[in-house]
């Protein structure tokens, strides 16, 4: 039997109330894998903790070994293969993910440092509270012992949306659309790029499809979609979140065929300012990632693509107390 230990924050909360079950009912691990599950949330959400505890027993899973539920980063993390830090406040109606970053900066910054003292320097993190790319660089900045490429930030939502509307437009099912990548960070300033992105592995699509379309409707509506689920829910998105994180669970640990974004650390990539966690687009093999270096950056690109970098310069600065 294999053993893996999966960490969970914020697991009384919406988003992990569906991840939870993904995970455990899914296929990212071998049949013969049992899962050392750790749920970690605040004192407060103790009593609903417990209840999602109960509920996890009662689906019998096979995939599940032990479940610890806690409030102590410590008890959390402890030799940890993979850690999903979810915990973090979400914005409501009318606000911008980057409203939340001084609320939430301090929990990335404090479980960043009891993850370098207590975890495997092996372990996987992904990010996923908001702002998730600047979350990311506060958890990197403070594990210093862990390697810079075993964190990464939730880009997939982005990337999940932005195929889902390209597949609609053009009548083709999902699973048809590869290579779109979102490049930059996870708010409205990010760049959904249709550019190199195929249909049944063709790009003659692009000869359909109307520039103002791309630029008037397609990026605006996957940039502002989190405040559009907002406003119908009156909650941000949860079921989709968890999903993608799923997806990027997934590519992490079983790699991937088509092309992949997430937020990782730059190092002047596409001339990009180095240390922001900026979404790049990714060929993702088990266990390691490569850049994809062979996309021309045309001048309309490189707008959007400095304009999202100069957000997450802006975010690095006000967290700077916290790098
Ligand atoms: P939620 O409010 O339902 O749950 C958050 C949970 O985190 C709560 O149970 C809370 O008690 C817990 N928490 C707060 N501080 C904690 C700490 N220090 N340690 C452990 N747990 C802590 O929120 P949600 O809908 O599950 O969303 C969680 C986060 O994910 C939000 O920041 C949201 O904006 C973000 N999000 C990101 C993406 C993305 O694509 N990156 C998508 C959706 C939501
Ligand atoms: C999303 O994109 O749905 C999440 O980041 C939640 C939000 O605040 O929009």
């Amino acid at each position: 039997m294999n053993k893996c230990s999966i960490a969970i924050t914020g697991a009384a909360g919406n988003i992990a109330y569906s991840l939870i079950f993904r995970i455990l009912s899914g296929s990212i691990f071998m049949p013969d894998t049992k899962i050392d599950l750790r749920l970690l949330d605040i004192p407060d959400a103790k009593k609903i903790l417990h209840g999602v505890k109960l509920e996890i027993e009662d689906c019998a899973f096979n995939s599940l070994d032990t479940i610890t539920v806690t409030d102590k980063p410590d008890v959390a993390f402890t030799d940890c293969d993979y850690i999903l830090l979810v915990g973090a406040k979400p914005r409501s109606k009318g606000m911008q993910r980057s409203d939340l970053i001084l609320d939430n900066a301090h929990i990335f910054c404090d479980q960043g440092k009891i993850i370098n003292k207590v975890s495997k320097k092996s372990v996987k993190i992904i990010v996923v509270g908001n702002p998730a790319n600047t979350n990311a660089l506060i958890v990197c900045s403070n594990t210093p012992d862990i390697p810079n490429e075993n964190i990464s930030s939730l880009m997939r939502l982005d990337q999940n949306r932005a195929k889902s509307i390209l597949s609609s437009k053009v009548g083709q099912h999902v699973s048809c659309v590869t290579k779109l990548v979102v490049w930059g960070n996870h708010s409205t300033t990010q760049y959904p790029d249709i550019s190199h992105a195929q249909i049944n592995n063709s790009n003659n699509f692009l000869d359909t499809i109307d520039e103002h379309w791309i630029h008037d409707d397609f990026i605006p509506r996957v940039q502002k979609r989190g405040a559009e689920i907002i406003e119908h829910r009156g909650l941000s998105s949860a079921a989709s979140a968890a999903s993608a994180v799923y997806d990027h669970f997934n590519v992490l640990v079983n790699g991937s065929d088509d092309w992949e974004s997430m937020g990782i650390l730059t190092s002047n990539n596409y001339s990009i300012t180095s240390n922001l966690f900026y979404s790049l687009p990714l060929k993702i093999s088990k266990n390691s990632f490569d850049i994809i270096e062979s996309i021309e950056v045309s001048e309309k690109m490189r707008t959007y693509l400095s304009a999202t970098e100069k957000e997450l310069i802006d975010e690095r600065d006000t967290v700077k107390e916290f790098l």
